[in-house]
């Protein structure tokens, strides 16, 4: 078990800043997720933690000693990568055995460790096989097992998932959830899918071009994303945009579009922005689809596109295209026009041209 700290962490290829002064810290038994689109240096983040990169400024604690320089074999880390790496020619059960063989581990530990391991992932039938004969979800098993196996103090995970299909990533994700669960270590794990990230991680890291965007649990990421990098990251289908002005009237504040007009008394720095060019973000589920009334706007239907669970519409509001959700029940065609009302609560107001949330302006 251990503590990660991140001191202004910086790793530099030429002039590029592939990790730019990150300061992260992870808590023991934590599971913290890097995420961000590719190139935004999540494995070189994850590559320094392990010690198979050197830093080139800023400090790396293990608990609190500095492990900058450190080979990775005294870091008591164990890393599993998207390229499953097994050894072709060991049976399944060798591969899980082999960093315990080279430790010297006593026979007898070794098959309860690798025969647990296989148990906890459920390929307790396959010890014989050779990786050639296993379906991808259970190599990536037999990588896990090997991990498992090492009782390392740090788990580390670079994209563990994504040479899986959608389905069995799913069921992996549950299974490295509930590995977390009874192992009690810190997990550090690499993603561009915020679906995973929002599902595995205590807290998650948003990361873009080499900087840290937020840092927080998936609730908090979500509903408040401190820019409009993290709103359109997050949630799927992303976050809706519009480009707008505040102005007031009446006593109440409104976001204006050409004639499009929707109230945001209350929504964080909105009031103290009259005059402001601002990006109004809403999430597709909070465009509800209502009875007319007083604050209703009238949508005209695009697309309908159903999923079973829910259905997608494809709206304009104004003369701008959005994605609203709405009920599976509701009975809809294009070129409809249905009611829908936006709440003030679910709002999020950007700054046009630094695209940082007016929340953050607000001061507490
Ligand atoms: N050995 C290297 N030499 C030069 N540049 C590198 C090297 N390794 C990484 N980079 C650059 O550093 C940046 C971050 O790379 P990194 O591999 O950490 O991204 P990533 O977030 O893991 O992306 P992906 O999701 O594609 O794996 C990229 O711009 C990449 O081109
Ligand atoms: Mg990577």
């Amino acid at each position: 078990m251990a503590r990660i700290r991140c001191d202004q962490l910086t790793k530099r290829y030429g002039h590029v800043a592939a990790v730019d002064r990150l300061d992260l810290e992870i808590e023991d038994t934590e599971f913290m997720v890097l995420l961000g689109p590719s190139g935004c240096g999540k494995t070189t983040t994850l590559n320094m933690i392990a010690g198979l990169e050197e830093p080139s400024d800023g400090n790396l604690f293990f608990d609190d000693d500095v492990v900058n320089f450190m080979p990775p074999h005294l870091r008591e880390v164990a890393m599993v990568f998207q390229s499953y790496a097994l050894y072709p020619q060991k049976s399944v059960y060798d591969n899980i055995a082999f960093g315990l063989k080279l430790r010297r581990t006593p026979r007898g530990e070794i098959d309860r460790l690798v025969r647990d391991a296989a148990e906890q992932l459920e390929i307790g039938h396959l010890l014989d096989r050779r990786p050639s004969q296993l379906s991808g979800g259970q190599r990536q098993r037999v990588a896990l097992g090997r991990a498992l196996v090492r009782k390392p103090r740090v788990f580390l995970m670079d994209e563990p998932l994504s040479n899986l299909d959608a389905s069995l990533r799913i069921t992996m994700r549950t299974l490295i959830k509930k590995l977390h669960q009874t192992m009690a270590t810190t997990f550090v794990y690499v993603t561009h899918d915020q679906a995973e990230a929002m599902t595995l991680a205590d807290r998650i890291a948003v990361m873009r071009d080499g900087l840290l965007q937020q840092l927080a649990g998936p609730r908090e990421t979500y509903q408040r994303p401190k820019n409009m990098f993290v709103a359109a990251f997050l949630g799927s289908p992303r976050m809706n945009f519009i480009e707008g002005e505040l102005e007031s009237v009446n006593g109440r504040t409104l976001f204006r579009r050409g004639p499009l007009a929707i109230v945001v008394d209350g929504v964080p720095g909105a009031a103290a922005s009259i005059g402001r060019e601002v990006v109004l973000g809403v999430r597709p589920e909070d465009i509800e689809v209502v009875r007319d009334s007083d604050d209703s706007l009238q949508a005209k239907v695009l697309l309908v596109s159903p999923l079973g669970a829910e259905q997608h519409l494809d709206i304009m509001l104004g003369d701008v295209e959005l994605i609203a959700r709405a009920d599976k029940e509701l009975e809809v065609a294009p070129g409809a026009v249905l009611p829908v009302h936006v709440a003030a609560r679910r709002i999020h107001l950007f700054d046009r041209t630094t695209e940082a949330s007016l929340a953050l302006e607000v001061v507490a």
